[in-house]
């Protein structure tokens, strides 16, 4: 347990200025793939244990301390992206013939993973909706290596009880790793790890680097056999960050703790306006009252972040002329950067799932997902009320729909 607070964990939990850094304050870029040795297989100790970047680099190790020192666990490890972390921890912590357990509502990405790769490679994938406790608790058995799912799902903002979920898994099968995909809240809100999970992951591509200019992912755990197989997702996988990204992570991250209160404030005021507006039907926000994980979530996570979603009132094409009409936030997938994003599930992250399990779960067409960004909430509030006004309107003469190049849909339905 840390003797600091996370403000200052966040700021100084990576890095510290010393004379092998030429007492820099923040944590240099070493570009270097290798590293001088001080005879045949020794690498040159009085610098560290630097052999090959793949392998450790002092930037990534800098972030990966970090994410250590944040989530309150014994080991950290950077990933090339959050889909890379989910597949090195999937690839390296179960094999052919053991069973597995996703959610149900997970990002579309990692829900393609399990459905197709995770099967290929001869897992028994099971997707199950993690609020029905009784019915986790009648799949899990001791051939079930993973239990992983997201602490507030996307896009039906869902939230999993992480300590009720990891307490029934253990109790049956106490080596289930239960790893948590909590990107959305991030440490600052809640850290899994301290609620009996046994890995926390992030895709740091959204809130914890917060700036929309890198693609990285984040693992932490304090189980050492987790943390032997996920270096050796790092050597024998490869899927590490460049230096260059990890020096970006690092600095987004150490403001994580300024940004996240003010994403949750904005989106909150958000919610309660859109509740108000009769051309909305619908909103999931888990800080409203009347969301039905709001109790779950405010007895394990500080707020109820910055991400929300709802219908408008009509069909595909409303959602698709609000999307068109907002002037200040844009129609981009992705999340958690400090510019509000707003996107149609249905067609955009959500694309790879099938249409099957999208009407299983409830992704409609009228459904849109915004991020919160720091932006003053009432220039928000007015650009998504002029929005729809125009979306519900016959009035504007809205753009047609645009004939999408093949090449173009399939990198849209990579997106997230
Ligand atoms: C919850 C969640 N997990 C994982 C990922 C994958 O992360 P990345 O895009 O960094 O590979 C995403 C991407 O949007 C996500 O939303």
């Amino acid at each position: 347990m840390s003797k600091f607070s996370f403000e200052t964990d966040v700021i100084h939990g990576g890095f510290a200025p010393d004379k092998s850094n030429f007492f820099s304050v923040s944590a240099p870029i070493t570009m270097s793939s290798t590293y001088k040795m001080a005879d045949i297989g020794i690498p040159d100790l009085t610098n560290g244990t630097y052999i090959y970047s793949r392998l450790g680099n002092p930037t990534r190790e800098a972030l990966e301390k970090s994410i250590a020192k944040v989530e309150n666990a014994k080991h950290g490890f950077a990933f090339a992206s959050g889909m890379a972390a989910i597949t090195a921890c999937v690839q390296f912590l179960a094999k052919s013939g053991d069973h597995v357990i996703c959610g149900d509502d997970v990002y579309g990405g990692t829900n393609w993973y399990f459905s197709n790769i995770a099967k290929q490679n001869g897992l028994n994938v099971e997707m199950l909706d993690l609020r029905d406790i009784s019915g986790l608790t009648k799949k899990v058995n001791n051939k079930t290596k993973i239990v992983l799912f997201e602490t507030v799902t996307n896009p039906l903002i869902k939230v999993n009880d992480v300590s009720t979920i990891a307490k029934a898994v253990h109790e049956i099968n106490k080596d289930c790793l239960v790893i948590i995909d909590n990107t959305f809240l991030t440490p600052w809100n809640m850290r899994p790890l301290e609620h009996g999970a046994d890995v926390v992951l992030h895709s740091a591509t959204k809130y914890i680097n917060g700036h929309s200019d890198c693609v990285c992912g984040l693992v932490a755990t304090s189980n050492d056999s987790v943390r032997d197989a996920l270096f050796g997702a790092q050597v024998y996988l490869g899927g590490v960050p460049s230096p260059f990204d990890s020096f970006l992570v690092s600095r987004g991250m150490k403001t994580l703790h300024l940004r996240m209160p003010r994403h949750y404030e904005n989106a909150l005021k958000i919610a309660k306006w859109l509740q108000t507006n009769e051309k909305i039907e619908k909103i999931w926000y888990p800080g409203l009252e009347s969301h039905e994980g709001y109790e779950v979530l405010k007895k394990l996570s500080r707020t109820a972040g910055g991400l929300l979603t709802f219908t408008i009132k009509g069909s595909e094409e409303q959602a698709r002329r609000f999307l068109q009409s907002t002037k200040l936030i844009s129609l981009a997938v992705s999340l958690g950067g400090y510019e509000s994003l707003a996107q149609h599930p249905y067609s955009m992250t959500h694309a790879n799932v099938t249409e099957e399990h999208k009407k299983k779960i409830g992704i409609t067409k009228n459904m849109i997902r915004l991020s919160v960004g720091l932006e003053n909430v009432d220039d928000l509030i007015n650009d998504i009320e002029n929005a729809i006004n125009i979306a519900v309107s016959d009035e504007h003469d809205m753009k047609k729909t645009i004939t999408v190049p093949p090449v173009v849909e399939k990198c849209a339905t990579a997106g997230n």
